[in-house]
């Protein structure tokens, strides 16, 4: 049984950072040496996507070596490319295979074939892209026919950095300049790693502006830690009384922070050292001491810096003091599950009390220990978030759904152990 959360760990590289990094591998001519990939299946399933268009990719003591002969040599046999539960590596490869000499078939499991596509779709057609799902659909299975594209100046309808990143991904081998405007700026590593490989790419606010490339030469790069998966053992941390925990290498760009921002809000001891930058992200290591919380209106936050962490969000709303509110966050509905209603179904059955008006989330703090049983769907951040209650309320996690969390954080557990105290 563990109290408290008191160490000084790490977590697995950013998954975001970790498709991008395969994928740029793929598109670069020569070796490339990735260390501190995520383990999780997603990425596994981006990995394995890129060798069975060509690239040759070896694990060697933690970090992988990645061989390609550039964007041009990458082609494939395979009827269907599969990306298992991983709409990233699904939405960024269609943005990648429409300038291919391909022709096959993108899907996913039964949480990913429901998932939209056509924020991706719409933009790589207006490229001169050849890309189909069947009927009318709005979702994958996608077949992909590549074709010689042209650059384009969009503006998008959601603030998707998949969908940006499709389109500056399918922008790197098109003909002319490709321009991408969102409504709200998403996270930006594609942006940061283009520009750290000598692309071509200004960002003008919300605007990204990329020329296309002759080449990109193999590089080496290391993933910083997940700030995704970082947070449940911060809010944990948080709720705990006598905790201390320090998080080693942490990604902490702006446009991922914005769980960080909210903890403050509410109060929470946060603290960042040995701020520094790595591949022209910032990193650095968190100090989290136990704190207690009060509830906090996310109003003035941009919710796409904090869209994956709602889930550990209500688990720090749930134990603070007051209510709190999360605003915008309609596109939680579309991610590995309907995200916004498994979160309110998880309060709910742990005795909190939570509501969806519109696209707001309220959580009702003020509660106290108290054990229950939920659904996780499937869904790896809804497993984490019930494992962080189970921990806050009885001491220990249940164990169970390490198939699920394995999604994104096969450490989870490991790191749990390690912290039992
Ligand atoms: C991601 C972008 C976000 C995020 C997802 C990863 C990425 O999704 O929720 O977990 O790596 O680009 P959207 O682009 O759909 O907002």
């Amino acid at each position: 049984m563990t109290k408290n959360l008191r160490g000084d760990i790490r977590v697995g590289g950013d998954k975001s950072i970790s498709h991008r990094a395969i994928m740029l591998a793929a598109l670069a001519k020569g070796k490339s040496l990735l260390n501190n990939l995520s383990r999780g299946d997603d990425v596994n399933a981006t990995l394995a996507l890129y060798q069975k268009l060509g690239m040759i990719a070896a694990t060697d003591n933690g970090s992988v070596e990645c061989v390609s002969a550039g964007f041009e040599a990458l082609r494939t046999d395979e009827a269907i490319l599969y990306c298992g539960n991983s709409g990233t590596t699904l939405r960024l490869s269609l943005g990648i295979l429409a300038g291919l000499k391909v022709d096959c078939r993108l899907a996913g499991d039964d949480s990913l074939n429901r998932r939209p596509v056509r924020r991706v779709i719409e933009p790589l057609r207006q490229m001169g892209g050849d890309l189909a799902t069947a009927a009318a659909d709005d979702r994958p299975p996608v077949s992909v026919r590549g074709r010689r594209l042209h650059g384009i100046n969009i503006s998008t309808s959601v603030a998707s950095a998949q969908a940006k990143s499709a389109i500056l991904f399918a922008g790197l081998h098109a003909e002319g300049v490709t321009s991408v405007t969102e409504p709200e700026q998403s996270r930006n590593h594609t942006e940061i790693m283009l520009k750290h490989l000598g692309c071509n790419i200004d960002v003008e606010g919300r605007t990204s502006i990329l020329s296309p490339v002759k080449r990109i030469d193999g590089f080496a790069y290391t993933v910083p830690g997940d700030i995704s998966t970082a947070v449940f053992f911060i809010v944990g941390a948080l709720a705990m009384s006598g905790s201390e925990l320090i998080i080693r290498d942490v990604l902490l760009n702006e446009t991922r922070t914005g769980a960080l921002d909210i903890l403050r809000g509410m109060g929470a001891s946060i603290e960042h050292e040995s701020l520094r930058s790595q591949h022209g992200e910032p990193v650095g290591d968190l100090v989290v001491k136990s704190t207690s919380l009060r509830g906090f209106d996310a109003a003035n936050i941009t919710t796409a810096r904090y869209i994956d962490e709602v889930p550990a969000l209500a688990v720090a709303a749930m134990f603070a003091e007051g209510k709190s509110s999360f605003h915008n966050i309609g596109e939680l509905r579309v991610k590995e599950s309907d995200r916004a209603t498994a979160i309110v179904d998880v309060v709910k059955a742990f005795g909190g009390s939570a509501e969806l008006t519109g696209d707001t989330l309220h959580i009702q703090g003020g509660l106290g220990a108290n054990t229950g049983k939920a659904a996780h769907l499937g869904d790896h951040r809804i497993a984490m978030m019930i494992e962080i209650i189970n921990l806050i309320n009885t001491g220990s996690v249940s164990g169970e759904y390490g198939d699920t969390i394995s999604v994104s954080a096969p450490e989870f557990y490991e790191l749990m152990k390690t912290l039992d105290s």
